[in-house]
């Protein structure tokens, strides 16, 4: 099984680079549809457009409303016939138009590991909280603020000499694995969600 995805950023883009390069090598069975920033600036939009994926630019700026902006994203994903939705940084909370459109078919990763140290500057927070493992999470997007079924974790140590910069930068080599599995295990539909969690099931079984 396969899909067409979509990545949404707003920044660096490098979780959308591990996303490529795992389906370039064969790790996530999809064909890379459409990658949409919010912002002109976002430098990984370049590096999408080096490697052939097709980019758009949706300033929310240029929208009045939440509900006004989500609709162009989603006419966007829509007309590229997308089947997965990827948000890679996009520092943009969606709304119900946009995730009640795509189904369990819309993931985030976060750099925590979640319900511990949600929203902004969450390698921070782990420092700060004087947490000894952080780590990341892939989850589905709900209605609420990183609060969707959890699909895949992984832990990472909180050592005393972190700082944020650090902590984040070992936290990121394992969101770089992380992601393209878990789109992948959707992909394949071995992911069901009932209720508030996501059950990974077996190769072979599907949902
Ligand atoms: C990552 O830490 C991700 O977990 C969070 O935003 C950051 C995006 O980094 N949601 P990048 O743009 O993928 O490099």
């Amino acid at each position: 099984m396969s899909g067409r995805i979509s990545i949404l950023i707003s920044g660096r883009g490098s979780n959308m680079l591990a996303l490529l390069a795992a389906i370039d090598d064969g790790r996530l069975a999809a064909v890379p549809a459409l990658v949409i920033a919010n912002v002109p600036q976002a430098a990984g939009l370049r590096l999408a457009a080096a490697r052939g994926v097709e980019t758009l630019v949706i300033d929310h700026r240029n929208s009045s409303s939440r509900l006004e902006h989500d609709r162009k994203v989603l006419d966007a994903l829509q007309g590229r016939q997308v089947d997965l939705i990827c948000l890679a940084g996009y520092m943009r909370v969606l709304g119900p138009t946009l995730i009640r459109a795509f189904p369990c078919r819309i993931l985030n990763i976060h750099p925590s590991l979640l319900p511990s140290f949600p929203g902004l500057h969450a390698q921070r927070q782990a420092i700060e909280f004087g947490a000894k493992v952080s780590g990341c999470t892939v989850h589905f997007v709900d209605e609420g603020v990183d609060t969707g079924p959890v699909i895949l974790q992984r832990a990472v140590e909180v050592r005393g000499s972190d700082t944020e910069e650090i902590l984040g930068a070992r936290i990121l080599e394992e969101e770089h694995r992380i992601y393209p599995e878990a789109a992948h295990l959707v992909l394949e539909k071995r992911v069901r969600v009932e209720g508030r969690r996501a059950c990974i099931l077996p190769a072979g079984e599907v949902a």
